[in-house]
């Protein structure tokens, strides 16, 4: 409970900062000239709200860019039917989201942990900006597409540093097929069970065998799970070259079974960079195609831009200085391109603790708050902020927290006076919105 308190009174500052009208509370906000009600779920934040149309990964020559062309490229030339390419593409898909899409539709439990306020970017109760590109799946598949690409802008809350940003992007996938398709070269091999097939309004689809769904027969999963890793390193290999290692790492998501990651071995370390698996039966027959099996996967873009290019810094990705886009700009989308550091600008670490309010402890404050409101303080000239210690006083019991925040300019070097003056801002931030005392 102390959690929500906190934090609807933190949103409620973010908004008495931009919205003049704001003394009371905030009935509404406007993005892209829409207006959407807010509640206390509402947890999104203007400074977020400035990436909603920077669409980098439509961005002519962006490193983005240039891997989404060639990652379409790879899935228009491999599938084609008649000449055609069997795969249709969506990167232009609006980024507000009901929970149904981004939740509900993929069988995501109602308590999952995904769900929570710390981890999305709520506009209201029922609308969010989209945390995966799996949110369009359900609405594709109504629509009656079987094969096809997702690609656009993710919102999620986490932690800072040189490789998590609030936003980043993703590719998703579906590719669907029908038994005559799927079995082409081996007659009279079925993709259902027959006790499934006999009494498919009532079968109840289970996933308790770790090697396939109750409905679908173990060929068919083991073919389809055949060529979705064939086509998943077959893109890697295209990327990164034909010595590229990967391995793959079982694991869980609500809306596939079995599912499955990709890791590749990039500087030294084992980097998942997507995630797949069967699509669950029960999503295929609410959205339409009860006859087909069909494999999904989502990869993060940003992982692969950063690691193709040697990109060391995931705000790079936004950055509008031209000694960074001119290097990949009027290029060749497969040309090989290593990125050179325009110049390195020196950090400067400045340190944060305070004691917490009576009614939070340590473990019921929320990280993800305070990141949210450095970098609203901040901006992007944050480049980590990590706990650096956590202390319980031994005679009054009261609980305090440090963190260091770590601030770097990319493009400049910054002065320790500006640096202490935004410093004092975040602590004022801190202590309005928290009610926390500076130490
Ligand atoms: N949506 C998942 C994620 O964001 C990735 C995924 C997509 C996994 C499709 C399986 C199938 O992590």
């Amino acid at each position: 409970m102390t959690n929500l308190l906190i934090r609807t009174s933190y949103s409620f500052n973010i908004f008495k900062h931009c919205y003049s009208t704001a003394a009371k509370s905030v009935a509404s906000i406007r993005i892209n000239n829409e207006d959407y009600g807010t509640d206390d779920y509402t947890n999104v934040t203007p400074k977020i709200l400035s990436y909603l149309n920077r669409n980098l990964h439509l961005q002519k020559g962006h490193p983005l860019s240039l891997v989404r062309q060639r990652i379409v490229n790879y899935f228009y030339s491999s599938f084609t039917h008649g000449g055609n390419p069997s795969f249709s593409v969506y990167d232009n898909l609006k980024p507000i989201v009901s929970t149904k899409q981004n939740f509900d539709d993929l069988l995501i439990p109602e308590d999952h942990v995904s769900r929570a306020k710390s981890d999305c970017y709520y506009v209201n109760k029922s609308l969010l900006l989209r945390a995966h590109m799996t949110a369009h799946q359900s609405e594709l598949l109504r629509a009656g597409l079987d094969n096809f690409l997702m690609i656009g802008d993710v919102y999620r809350r986490d932690e800072i540093d040189s490789t998590h940003f609030p936003v980043f992007h993703q590719v998703d996938a579906v590719r669907s097929q029908r038994k005559e398709q799927l079995f082409e070269n081996h007659q009279g091999l079925e993709i259902f069970e027959k006790h499934f097939l006999d009494q498919s309004q009532s079968f109840k689809n289970s996933i308790n065998d770790p090697t396939k769904q109750s409905c679908h027969t173990l060929e068919a999963t083991k073919l389809m799970e055949n060529q979705l890793k064939n086509h998943l390193l077959g893109l890697v290999k295209v990327l990164f070259g034909d010595n590229i290692k990967h391995r793959w790492v079982d694991a869980y998501f609500p809306f596939t079974h079995p599912s499955w990651e990709m890791e590749i071995f990039y500087e030294d370390k084992w980097m998942e960079v997507l995630g797949c698996g069967i699509v669950r039966n029960e999503i295929l027959m609410n959205a339409g195609p009860n006859n087909s099996i069909a494999y999904a996967f989502g990869l993060g873009l940003e992982r692969l831009v950063m690691a193709l290019y040697k990109i060391p810094d995931i705000r790079l990705m936004w950055s509008t200085d031209s000694g960074f886009l001119t290097q990949f700009e009027n290029k060749d989308i497969n040309a090989d391109i290593t990125y050179k550091p325009v110049s390195s600008y020196p950090q400067c670490v400045n340190d944060l603790s305070f004691w917490l309010p009576n009614e939070l402890t340590i473990d019921t404050f929320m990280s993800n708050d305070f990141y949210d409101l450095v970098r609203d303080v901040g901006g992007d000239i944050i480049e980590q902020v990590k706990l650096k210690d956590k202390f319980v006083h031994p005679k009054t019991k009261k609980q305090s927290l440090c963190y260091s925040i770590v601030y770097r300019h990319l493009e400049r070097t910054l002065t320790q006076a500006e640096v202490n003056q935004i410093h004092k801002e975040i602590e004022k931030a801190a202590v309005q919105s928290f009610g926390v005392v500076i130490r």
